[in-house]
Parts: structure tokens; sequence; C-alpha cells
């Protein structure tokens, strides 16, 4: 398997941009929101007219028509600043807009893909439940056939985007007896009676973000509201989840970059035994650590879309680069804090909440565990 990393010129301008549009425009607001906990909306706006919010779909549809390196950078450079706004971005990108890009009819392109892909709207994807998170395949929700379409109860638990989507991707039993061959995919609006977000959940960190469970009580779907079929909604969510792991390995590469820019530069400020700290070699060695993490973890997850834009398998590549790029960003904000010492460890000092955005990486999108499964299974499927 070749890997060539070669950057274009649009490659290098989504850095930039992006680069810049974090520091003007995340920045400033991102310890506030953080604190109170307060949705991007005016951020996810603008990020929405710049096409970040449908990188990958095609112009047709109403998506900026680039490549995964395209959205990894830009992922990157935005959760290095604030680890929330990228969330909101990777779930709309990879886990809602592919799966009706790839899976969707003419007519739900155009009615929730456009949208969605220019940042009119936002989406959320609904498949865990408060009893099968990693256990994906035992959805409890349940999907009734009428006349017309089908009629859903249950319950989904930790859906990023929850409060403030338009429009849900949700996974449903319509035959229980197939087992995740029986799961479906059903397109939702927020305003079909039944629907029911919840309250935002309180969290450690990605406090920006917002996340609750929402209830399904005799949710009427007309049948033309199924995403590529009946009984294609496990496929849809894995394949989803494939792509959802190079955006989410991308967050935690933002993650670890951001900690770690921040240890380099407070050790050549602070000052101790008569010189800055980073001329001690006890800090050398974390700086040097840190570092090299970092670039293991960008190139797994550059390497891992550049195979998604090669059409190779990156199955096992993304699951690697989340793996190891969720790790890395739990150590660098852990080693950022202890460089900063006292100060690392109060709110003023933007370090803390790394580590506490980084820790959600290892969980969702398939936590950690998870992974080393999809990577064991594929080594063995390639022997
Ligand atoms: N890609 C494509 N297909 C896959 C796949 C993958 N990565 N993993 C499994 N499949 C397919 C299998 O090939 C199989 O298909 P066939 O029957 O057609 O052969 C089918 O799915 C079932 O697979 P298994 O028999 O291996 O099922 P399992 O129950 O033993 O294990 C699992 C499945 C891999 C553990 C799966 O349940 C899983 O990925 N769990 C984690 C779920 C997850 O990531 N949840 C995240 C929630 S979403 C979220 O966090 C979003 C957010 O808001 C930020």
């Amino acid at each position: 398997m070749s890997f060539n990393l070669q950057f274009s010129e649009t490659h290098e301008m989504i850095r930039e941009t992006a680069r810049q549009f974090a520091r003007e425009e995340v920045a400033p607001s991102s310890i506030e929101r953080d604190k109170n906990g307060e949705f991007p909306t005016e951020i996810i706006k603008k990020l929405g007219e710049m096409g970040a919010m449908g990188m990958m779909v095609s112009t047709e549809w109403g998506g900026a028509g680039l490549d995964a390196m395209s959205y990894v950078i830009a992922m990157e450079e935005v959760s290095a600043v604030d680890a929330s706004v990228g969330v909101v971005m990777s779930v709309n990108n990879s886990l809602v807009c592919w799966g009706l890009e790839t899976y969707g009819t003419d007519e739900q392109k155009d009615k929730w893909l456009r949208p969605l892909a220019s940042g009119q709207i936002h989406g959320a994807f609904c498949l865990s439940e408060p009893e099968a998170g990693s256990d994906a395949t035992s959805q409890s929700t349940n999907a009734v056939k009428v006349d017309g379409g089908w009629v859903l109860n249950g319950t989904k638990n930790w859906i990023t985007n929850g409060t403030t989507a338009s429009t849900y991707l949700v996974m449903a039993q319509t035959n229980r007896e197939l087992r995740h061959k029986g799961i479906t995919c059903f397109i939702i609006d927020r305003n079909a009676p039944g629907f029911e977000p919840g309250l935002k959940e309180d969290k450690l960190g990605i406090r920006s973000s917002d996340t609750c469970s929402i209830g399904l009580t005799n949710v009427f779907v007309p049948d033309d509201q199924i995403l590529g079929g009946v009984g294609m909604g496990f496929k849809i969510a894995m394949e989803s989840l494939n792509g959802g792991r190079i955006g989410i390995a991308a967050q935690a590469l933002g993650i670890a970059k951001g900690a770690t820019e921040a240890a380099i530069k407070y050790s050549t400020e602070r000052k101790a035994f008569g010189k800055p700290i980073a001329d001690l070699q006890a800090i050398q060695l974390k700086l040097a650590d840190m570092a090299t993490r970092l670039e293991a973890a960008r190139m797994l997850t550059y390497r891992a879309a550049y195979l998604k834009d090669q059409h190779q398998n990156y199955i096992k590549a993304a699951a690697q680069a989340k793996l190891f790029a969720s790790q890395t960003a739990v150590h660098n904000a852990l080693e950022a804090i202890q460089v900063h010492g006292g100060y690392g460890y109060v709110r003023e000092y933007l370090v803390e909440r790394y580590l506490r955005d980084a820790k959600i990486t290892e969980i969702y999108e398939g936590t950690s565990e998870i992974q080393h499964i999809v990577i064991a299974r594929e080594l063995i499927k390639e022997l």
C-alpha cells in the first residue's frame, strides 16, 4: 500500500484559511463558550458559508467538492483552537452528508443534502442508545410498518448536535429477527410529531457542542424518508463511521497540536533556575516526545485520508488513525499541563481544556477498545 503525501496548492490554501478563521473567528469566544456551554451558532453559520460543513459533497449538491485530505486539514486547524466546533463540523460532514450523498435518492439529496452541505442547516446521526453503545447491532428503537410509512418508538443517546440539528439520520429495527440486517436508516426532520430532543448533557469537555438523548414516541416517517432501502441502516452506519473516524482522528490531532504548541510557547517564556524552562532537559524530553507523537498521529491521519481519496480500503487505516491520534491528544494535553505546572490547572490558561476535550476522542465514534477490534478483524481478513 503506497502513501504519497503531497499537498496541492488548494490544500495549502485550505490550511491557511482554516488557521486564520480559527484564530480570528473561533478563538476569541472559545473560553466563554466552554464555560457557558454555549453552542457556536454564528461560527457554524460562517463555516457553512465557507463550504466547511459539506466539504466532500459534490458542488452539484451544494458542497465544496473537496477531498478527504482537505477535510482533515481544516478539521485539524479548527480543532487546534476549539474541538467543540470541530465535532459539529465532523458529524455534519462525515456522518450525515456522506450517507445522504452515497445512499440518497436525487429527491432526498435535493431536499436534505443541499441545505446540509451548504451549511444552511446542520444534522445529527442517531445510532447509540442507552443499552447499545459499542454493541451497536443491539438496537431497541423499533419501526413498525403502517400504510405509507413507518412508526418509530425508542430512545437515542449521546447525540451530537442533538438539540440544534434540523435533520437526523436515525437507525431503527425494522426486522428484529434479521439482527443488524434488519436495521434501517430513517431521515427525520426535527419538527416531526413525537420526535423530542432532551436536555443538553452537562459534559466534561467539548462543552460548546451540544449532546442530548432523543425520545421517539409514535413518530411517523414516510416511506420516501428511508435512506438506502429497508435493512441497509447498519451498513450505512458502519461505512459512515469509517469516514467519521478520520474526522475524529483529525479533531484529536488538532487538540494534540494545540496542546503541544502551547507547551512549547510557555516553556520559552517561563523562567526557572535562572533560565527559560525550555532549556531544562526535563522539559526538553517532554517537548520532544510530544512533537514526535504528534507527527506520528498526523501521518496516520493523513494516510487514512489519502487512502479514502484513492478509493482504497481505509477501514483499518481510519481505526488506527483514530486510536493513535486520540491517545496522543490525551497524552499531549496531560504533558502540556505538566509543563505549565500550576498554571496548567486553572481555567485561565487553555491547556486544561485540551485535556477535557481530548478524552471524548477515545470514546465517541467507537471507543479505543472498538478500534482495536476493527483493526484486528481487518488484519485477519488481510491474511
Ligand atoms: N465497516 C464496514 N462494515 C462493517 C464494519 C466496518 N468498520 N464493521 C462491521 N461491519 C459489518 C460486518 O462486515 C458485518 O456485515 P455482514 O453481516 O454483511 O458481513 C456487519 O457489519 C456486522 O458486523 P459484526 O458481525 O462484526 O458485528 P459485531 O456486533 O460483532 O461488531 C462492531 C460490530 C464493529 C463492534 C460495531 O458494532 C461497532 O462498530 N461498534 C461501535 C459503534 C460506534 O462506533 N458507535 C459510535 C456512535 S456514533 C457517535 O459517536 C457519533 C457522534 O455523535 C460523535
